[in-house]
């Protein structure tokens, strides 16, 4: 992490924070990854999964598009194969790792994953996930609230992205609060999934979708097919043209952006942190960060409900001077 005064550092910490860009697998912390394999390797001496503190080094962030997306499809998949460890370790110890950095509402996204060789349906996994997020949620104790948001990746058929939407659909009335479109920019055809993502948003579900983290995927094309599929956010936007930084540029427009972690079990940036190099590298004042973060607000997709919540929140929050 890069060093930033320790002034601005606890202040983005205290700062009561809202999450809408974070993929449930990728927010695992090494530490956690570390306990799941200790407690499989226990059970079963003949699991032949590296220990994650050797396989993704503590100090290791410099992941690029050869090396990231992998990590997922041929390892940590590999290690998080049963329900406990999906339910039990990494959802809650991501809910609990979002909490303790000052997080008050979190949009958590994630792949349906079928596990066949546990008998683990996607239908499964989505419910495990959600019976977590509400039960957490139920818990007056947590000052977080947290929903989900059900991804389709870019290498999925139409099959496989009609089941996202089906379950999108099933589970909409039990956390589930938009669809995602996600995985490797360089693989696919985005063109397929336009009737898929029409259903969802037919059926009331929000959308968000993965454009220009990568410049191969940073095409007109793609930001056409993207743009006429009425997307109510997009995620990443990094690789467009005249831009310098692309947050210095969208933060004097009237887009409403949101910083974001993505994946801050690779990364290791926590929200604080990306709020703490905000404000340091582009100098923002206290008001500037009150409007930032209230006007984030109005891009969640939940309700009025956790809209009216987080703007009680803000505006009784008594940190803003400090
Ligand atoms: P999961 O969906 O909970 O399994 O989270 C991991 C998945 O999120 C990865 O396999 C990728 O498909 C997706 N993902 C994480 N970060 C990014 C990103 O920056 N761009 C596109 N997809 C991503
Ligand atoms: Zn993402």
């Amino acid at each position: 992490m890069t060093a930033v005064p320790l002034k601005e550092q606890s202040f983005a910490h205290r700062l009561p924070k809202i999450e809408l860009h974070a993929h449930l697998t990728g927010s695992i912390s090494r530490a956690c990854l570390h306990s799941i394999w200790e407690t499989v390797k226990g059970r079963d001496a003949a699991f032949d999964v590296q220990d994650p503190l050797t396989a993704i080094p503590t100090d290791k962030v410099d992941y690029d598009l050869e090396t990231f997306f992998p990590l997922f499809s041929s390892y940590i998949y590999k290690l998080c194969s049963d329900l406990p460890s999906i339910e039990r370790y990494s959802t809650n110890a991501v809910l609990q790792d979002f909490q303790a950095d000052g997080v008050v509402y979190l949009e958590l996204r994630t792949t349906p994953r079928a596990i066949p060789e546990k008998g683990i349906t996607k239908d499964d996994y989505v419910k495990a996930v959600l019976n977590v997020l509400n039960a957490w949620n139920q818990d007056k104790a947590n000052t977080l609230r947290a929903y989900l948001i059900l991804s389709v990746d870019r290498r999925n058929n139409i099959a496989q992205a009609e089941e996202v939407v089906d379950l999108c659909i099933k589970y909409s009335s039990t956390g589930v609060v938009g669809i995602d479109l996600c995985g490797d920019p360089a693989k696919g055809d985005v063109r397929i999934f336009a009737d898929s993502f029409a259903r969802a948003k037919a059926a009331g579900l929000k959308m968000t979708l993965h454009f220009a983290e990568a410049e191969v995927s940073a095409s007109d094309i793609e930001l056409e097919t993207l743009l006429s599929w009425k997307p109510d956010r997009l995620g990443h936007v990094i690789h467009v043209k005249d831009s310098d930084h692309h947050f210095g540029m969208w933060r004097h427009t009237n887009v409403p952006v949101a910083l974001s972690t993505d994946d801050v079990g690779v990364f290791c940036s926590p929200l604080s942190n990306e709020y703490a190099l905000a404000m340091e590298h582009f100098d923002l004042s206290r008001a500037e960060i009150r409007t930032l973060c209230t006007g984030v607000i109005d891009s969640i997709f939940t309700g009025d409900d956790e809209k009216d919540r987080l703007r009680l929140m803000y505006a009784e929050w008594d940190g803003w001077a400090i």
